[in-house]
């Protein structure tokens, strides 16, 4: 096999965009473009990776320097291209560091969604000794550079939009800006390449031309499917890229059995945050409602269902969990776990390091954060559980909270087994509830209580018989 050489042109601007953030940083699931380019990379096990900056180079080469140190083995090097007169250009960087036993593939820097079966057959089309092009026939080829035949259907060349004449711009079969092509060949065409066309630009797409003066084969690898070769130069176009990269997601989760109830309201991301590649481990029996978002890796267990409109990051949720509609779980880098059968929301948020054990409920308007509970715990409304260790079967009651923060140092609150905790309570950290113990309704309590107690800390009832009212005084 020919070791392949991976080109990514990445030093457009992205006009289009209209964004201070350069084009191929922007996410396509939460993942800048050029990093699914760069996975492509990964897939076909290529021997190295030259992206070719300009536009925004200092920040496009950090942001890809730390993705590919995560998950690939290939050498990753960059080439600036000041200023930028044209892909011809933009390739002819990168001559220094080709090395002639290679296969060069030429991908752009905005074109995420490509298959690597597609750039497979591509390498396998060029074979060590052919120009291979990726081409797609198109509906409307306005704006592409088109695929020219000769009347035995070899290709000949391929004219820029701007540069055809009426004829060649009724051809629909175009070029999707992606080839691979020996390098040993490619090198000497780059160096005869010229500017002499409507945009004044050094144009890659020449090279076919020259392949074919000098005998060389051109095959077309001709593809149906647009999408794999579409790029990204506008917010909507950014976003219907999303939208096809997200239905491909949730078809391929259904194909394992995965029900959701409309797979184009599902969405699956990377965690934008850590980096943490956006992965959906489903056992049997999932269910997902519609509008749910999970970002990162999330587990669900045997019969998971989830409501409609939760949110759910960095989690594991364990078998039979029911999570109600409205949730927000985000596991953050500590990461969430929902014990088996346990029931949630709608419209709790359990944060990092919260542990719910087997059992547990966690109901509306109730926030868990770094804390455990225990299994059969119960906290059903209005709540704050915040570095708290609870025991089994304890029931906290609504509108209770743990007073963690002491404005300097966060403490923990314990909450012994089958403790009951009455409504609208105060727990001063650090502080232990005693097991089987009661805590008053309306009660702050600042020191531990013994095991089996009721401890009651509130101002004492008053009441005053037959009292009457204020009244207001009739106007003179
Ligand atoms: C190019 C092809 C056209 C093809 C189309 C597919 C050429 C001359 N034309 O046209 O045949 O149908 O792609 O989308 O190649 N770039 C640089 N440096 C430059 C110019 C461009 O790095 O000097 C990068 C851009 O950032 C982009 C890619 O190259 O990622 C393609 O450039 P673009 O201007 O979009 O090429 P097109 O004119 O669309
Ligand atoms: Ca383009």
């Amino acid at each position: 096999m020919t070791p392949i050489d991976i080109l990514i042109m990445a030093a457009g601007k992205g006009t289009r965009m209209k964004s201070r953030l350069p084009k191929v940083l922007q996410r396509l699931a939460g993942r800048p473009l050029l990093h699914h380019v760069l996975d492509q990379a990964a897939h076909l096990q290529a021997r190295s990776a030259i992206v070719i900056t300009g536009h925004g180079a200092t920040e496009v080469e950090a942001a890809c320097a730390g993705a590919a140190r995560a998950d690939s083995s290939f050498d990753l090097k960059f080439v600036r291209q000041e200023p930028q007169l044209g892909t011809g250009h933009a390739v002819q960087q990168t001559v220094p560091h080709l090395r002639d036993d290679g296969t060069a593939v030429v991908l752009s820097g905005d074109v995420p969604l490509t298959h690597a079966d597609t750039l497979r057959a591509l390498v396998a089309a060029s074979g060590g000794e052919r120009l291979a092009l990726l081409t797609v026939t198109l509906p409307d080829p306005t704006g592409y550079g088109r695929i020219v035949r000769n009347a035995h259907g070899a290709v000949q060349g391929i004219v820029e939009h701007k540069d055809a004449t009426e004829a060649q711009r009724a051809i629909t079969e175009v070029y999707s800006g992606i080839m691979a092509v020996p390098a040993r060949l490619l090198t000497p065409w780059l160096a005869r390449l010229t500017n002499n066309n409507a945009q004044g630009e050094y144009y890659l797409t020449d090279v076919v031309a020259m392949a074919v003066a000098d005998g060389v084969p051109v095959v077309a690898h001709r593809i149906t499917d647009a999408l794999q070769v579409a790029g990204v130069n506008s917010p909507l176009q950014l976003a219907e890229l999303e939208r096809a990269h997200q239905l491909r997601q949730a078809r391929a989760l259904m194909e394992q059995g995965v029900r959701l109830a409309d797979p184009a309201r599902f969405d699956l991301r990377d965690d934008t945050r850590t980096g943490v590649r956006g992965e959906l481990v489903c056992d049997q029996d999932v269910e997902i409602d519609v509008n749910c978002v999970f970002t990162g890796r999330v587990e669900l267990g045997d019969g998971v269902s989830i409501g409609a409109n939760c949110c759910i990051a960095n989690a594991r949720i364990a078998a039979g969990a029911v999570i109600h509609p409205y949730t927000h779980i985000d596991g953050e880098k500590a990461g969430a776990t929902v014990g088996e059968g346990a029931l949630i929301g709608p419209f709790a948020r359990l944060r990092p390091g919260a542990e719910l054990g087997r059992e547990v409920h966690i109901g509306n308007f109730v926030e868990v954060k770094n804390s455990t509970l225990a299994d059969g715990a119960k906290a059903n409304h209005l709540a704050y559980l915040g570095d708290a260790t609870v025991g089994e079967r304890v029931n906290y009651g609504a509108g209770s909270i743990t007073a963690n923060y002491d404005g300097a140092n966060k403490h923990r609150t314990v909450i012994e087994a089958d403790v009951h905790v009455g409504s609208n309570c105060v727990l001063v950290a650090p502080v232990t509830i005693g097991a089987g113990g009661t805590v008053g309704g309306g009660s702050t309590i600042t020191k531990s209580t013994a095991p089996g107690a009721l401890s009651v800390a509130r101002g004492k009832q008053v009441s005053i018989a037959n009292w009457n009212r204020p009244a207001k005084q009739a106007k003179p």
